[in-house]
């Protein structure tokens, strides 16, 4: 197989070059599980960066990608089904999986409603009128608790987010 030093995407193997400095401050960042915050200018390589770091550490992962999120609502969805996706990371069989959720909901008193969206993928919805950072920290309690369960750590990546109120200023 030919090498491809310049690939188009992501940067990684032989054509990932350098940031030996930032890959040991993010390296160390994630073992004292200090929150890192990367900015540079586009097409500047903090995926590549992020990502050669997760593979080299073999750390597990969520990928959150907030391009073109524009409300409360939709970056509530984004991080609910980012959950039930790193939920199927963990477990392996649908029934304990609905077994973690049930009882999670039954000792939170919340009441969201558990859909079933394919033969194993479930969907999970809160009620119609609850507050959304509400509703993201308790899916971020649910997958706390199934990792503490499983004594298992994970990295969440989110990406190309914004300051919404800002954004609305500029788009008006
Ligand atoms: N360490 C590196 N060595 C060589 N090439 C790299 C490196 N990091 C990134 N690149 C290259 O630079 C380009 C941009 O990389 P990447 O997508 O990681 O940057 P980004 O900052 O996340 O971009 P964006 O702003 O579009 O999200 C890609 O073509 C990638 O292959
Ligand atoms: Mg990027």
């Amino acid at each position: 197989m030919i090498d491809d030093y310049f690939p188009q995407g992501l940067a990684f193997g032989k054509a990932f070059l350098g940031r030996e400095t930032e890959k040991l401050w993010l390296s160390q960042n994630i073992k004292q599980r200090h929150h890192t915050v990367l900015v540079a200018p586009r097409r500047f390589g903090k995926t590549s960066l992020v990502l050669n770091v997760l593979s080299e550490q073999k750390i597990p992962f969520c990928e959150l990608n907030f391009h073109l999120i524009v409300s409360a609502k939709s970056v509530e969805k984004k991080i609910i089904d980012g959950v039930l996706n790193i939920m199927n990371q963990f477990v392996s069989t649908p029934e304990y999986k609905l077994k973690v959720i049930r009882s999670f909901f039954t000792r939170a008193k919340k009441k969201w409603t558990i859909g079933f969206r394919d033969i194993i993928g479930l969907e999970l919805i809160p009620d119609e009128n609850s507050n959304s950072a509400d509703n993201i920290y308790t899916a971020l309690m649910l997958l706390d608790e199934l990792l503490g369960k499983k004594k298992a750590r994970l990295f969440f990546l989110l990406m190309k987010f914004k300051n919404y109120q800002k954004s609305k200023k500029v788009f008006k």
